[in-house]
C-alpha cells in the first residue's frame, strides 16, 4: 500500500463503527431493528452530511440500475444513503482501511443493506475493477489523502464505461497555501499533494476525463468545518476514553490547524463532475 500512514489515522479516528453504534444505543434506538436513518447523523465522514451526498449524486446523474463505486467509502454512510434512495442501483464501498471495511460491513448488515452494497478493501491508486464495468464513481473528502491523484483519476476512468461519470469533492489549495501549511496538514492529518483547480484540470485531460461542472464549495466548508471542530471537541471525553488522551489530543491539534487554514481561505473545497471520453 502506498499510503499506510492514512491507515494509521483512520485506526485512531474519533468516528468509527463502535462509536456510531454506542451513540445510537445511547439515543435509545432498538438495536435489533435499526434502519439506515438511525445511523445517518453519525456515519457520514465528509463535509455537509446527507445533503452533500445527495447533491453530489444528483450532479453526477446517478439513476436506478446504475453500477456505482464509492471510492474511499469509509464506514459506508454515503453508500447506505444512496442505496436507500436508488433501490435498484448496486453499490461497491471501496476503502483502504481494514477497520473501515469491517465497520461498513457490520453497519450494512445491521440495517439490512448487506446484499445491496459490496464492501471491497484496496488502494484507490490501483482498483480491482474490470475495464468499463461501472456507470458511476463517487468520492467525498478522500482524494486529499492520496499521494498520486492522477493514478486514482486514471483508475476511475479505466473502470468507468465510455460516457460514465466521476463525481467527487475534495480539498483545493488556495493561492496563499504555503509549503509550511502543506507540511503541517501532511504531518497531522495525512493530507497530501493538495491540488489547485488548474492542477486538477491538467490531470483530468491526461486521464481522459472531461469536466462537465465545477462548484466552488469553499465558503460553505468554512461553516461546516467550524461546526465539525466543535463536534469533535464535544466528543472529547468519550474519544479519550476509547483512544487514550495523547492520541486524541494529537488529533485535535492537527484538526484545529487544518480548520484554521480553511477559515483563512488558504484551503478551500471543490465539487467536480467529469465524464469519461
Ligand atoms: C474522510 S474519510 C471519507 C469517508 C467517506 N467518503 C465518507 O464520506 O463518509 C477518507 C477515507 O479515505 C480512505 N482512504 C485513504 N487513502 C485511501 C486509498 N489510497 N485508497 C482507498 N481508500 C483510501 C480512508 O481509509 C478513509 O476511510
Amino acid at each position: 500500500m502506498n499510503n499506510p500512514s492514512s491507515n494509521a489515522l483512520y485506526d485512531r479516528h474519533p468516528i468509527n463503527a463502535d462509536q456510531i453504534l454506542n451513540t445510537v444505543r445511547d439515543a435509545g434506538k432498538d438495536m435489533e431493528r435499526l434502519i439506515p436513518a438511525d445511523l445517518r447523523p453519525h456515519d457520514q465522514d465528509h463535509y455537509g452530511g446527507e445533503a452533500a451526498v445527495l447533491a453530489l449524486a444528483e450532479a453526477a446523474g446517478l439513476k436506478d440500475g446504475d453500477r456505482v463505486v464509492d471510492i474511499c467509502a469509509g464506514v459506508g454512510g454515503p453508500s447506505r444513503l444512496l442505496a436507500e434512495r436508488y433501490p435498484t442501483a448496486r453499490f461497491i464501498a471501496f476503502d483502504l482501511n481494514g477497520g473501515r471495511c469491517r465497520g461498513a460491513r457490520r453497519l450494512n448488515a445491521m440495517v439490512g443493506l448487506q446484499d445491496r452494497i459490496s464492501v471491497v478493501q484496496g488502494d484507490a491508486q490501483s482498483m480491482p475493477f474490470a475495464n468499463g464495468s461501472l456507470d458511476l464513481a463517487l468520492s467525498q473528502e478522500a482524494f486529499l489523502h492520496i499521494p498520486d491523484k492522477f493514478a486514482v483519476l486514471a483508475e476511475a476512468a479505466r473502470a468507468l464505461r465510455k460516457g460514465g461519470t466521476l463525481g467527487f469533492t475534495d480539498l483545493i489549495a488556495g493561492p496563499e497555501l504555503t509549503e509550511q501549511d502543506r507540511a503541517a496538514i501532511e504531518d497531522g492529518m495525512e493530507m497530501r499533494t493538495i491540488q489547485t483547480v488548474s492542477g486538477y484540470g491538467a490531470m483530468f485531460d491526461a486521464a481522459g476525463l472531461s469536466l462537465v461542472r465545477h462548484d466552488d464549495l469553499s465558503a460553505a466548508w468554512v461553516g461546516i468545518l467550524t461546526e465539525r471542530l466543535e463536534m469533535y471537541r464535544a466528543m472529547s471525553a468519550s474519544t479519550q476514553a476509547t483512544l487514550g488522551d495523547g492520541v486524541h489530543e494529537r488529533y485535535m491539534d492537527a484538526y484545529e490547524t487544518f480548520v484554521g487554514l480553511v477559515q483563512s481561505g488558504r484551503l478551500g473545497g471543490g465539487r467536480f463532475i467529469l465524464t469519461k471520453d
